[in-house]
């Protein structure tokens, strides 16, 4: 159990055009009023450089923005990739590693994941790393078997200094873009198996700093009711964030349960 700061981070996946990015945004800095929760939107990368301009202006409140994906080698001949650096050049604040559409469509492996995450713990972007079982894996009751391979590659080589850094995205494949969320207790009772394996490999105090957040189908219907589970630290929230004024109301249900259960 942990009580951090909140966050929630909008996943934009493929959808807006850079012009569209930029008013949504725009219009999230208009409405979105001073929270306690740390807000952050991942658009497409090429909207990055304009997003992170966006988000640094001052007398509104506060965005951070997180990058959908990053290469961990710092340069060399890897077409098509960024790295780290680029988006700490940027102001970047986060990079989401591993969503389980690199893993699924783009062949991202356990391992390539884990040297992303170290990559961007060693240098200053903090990484939502993105674990969840398949629809298969969890009709097989193979969930913890899953959970826990991927966790172990990610948080083994890293020192507690690092490793307390980071932020876990709990998404199981078979609640993103479904309409079908997991129930609360069920996500519940899953972080509190991730917040072990963490204290097994890393010790209770990065235990207790890791922020372990939930994707997959959440809505304003449901953001309270997760919030209310103390081991969830936030939310990854894809379709209702495409829209500033459902994600803001995603964040006001959020803030309300989060609230709620203090
Ligand atoms: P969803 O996507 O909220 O549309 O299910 C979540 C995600 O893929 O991060």
């Amino acid at each position: 159990m942990s009580r951090q700061r909140p966050l929630i981070c909008g996943n934009w996946k493929l959808h807006h055009s850079v012009a569209q990015s930029r008013l949504a945004i725009k219009q999230l800095q208009t409405h979105l009023q001073s929270t306690p929760i740390q807000v952050a939107i991942a658009p497409v990368a090429v909207a990055l450089e304009s997003s992170c301009r966006m988000a640094k202006s001052k007398h509104t409140t506060p965005i951070d923005i997180a990058a959908q994906n990053v290469f961990h080698a710092p340069q060399g001949a890897f077409t098509g990739e960024w790295s780290v650096q680029h988006l700490r050049e940027l102001g970047c604040t986060f990079a989401l590693v591993g969503h389980s559409e690199r893993r699924q469509l783009f062949g991202e492996s356990d391992a390539l994941v884990a040297r992303k995450v170290e990559a961007c713990l060693q240098k200053g972007i903090t990484p939502i790393a993105c674990i969840g079982e398949s629809s298969q894996q969890h009709q097989q009751g193979e969930a913890h078997i899953v959970l826990k391979k991927q966790l172990t590659s990610m948080l083994q080589p890293l020192s507690s200094r690092l490793a307390s850094r980071l932020v876990i995205a709990y998404e199981p494949v078979w609640a993103i873009g479904t309409g079908q969320a997991a129930q609360p207790q069920q996500i519940q009772d899953t972080l509190a198996f991730v917040r072990l394996l963490i204290q097994r490999l890393q010790g209770p105090h990065v235990a207790q700093q890791v922020r372990l957040l939930y994707g997959g189908s959440v809505s304003k219907n449901n953001a309270y009711a997760f919030m209310q589970q103390p081991h969830i630290d936030g939310l990854l929230v894809g379709g209702a964030s495409l829209h500033a004024h459902t994600f803001i109301q995603v964040i006001q249900q959020a803030h309300k349960g989060w609230l709620a259960a203090k």
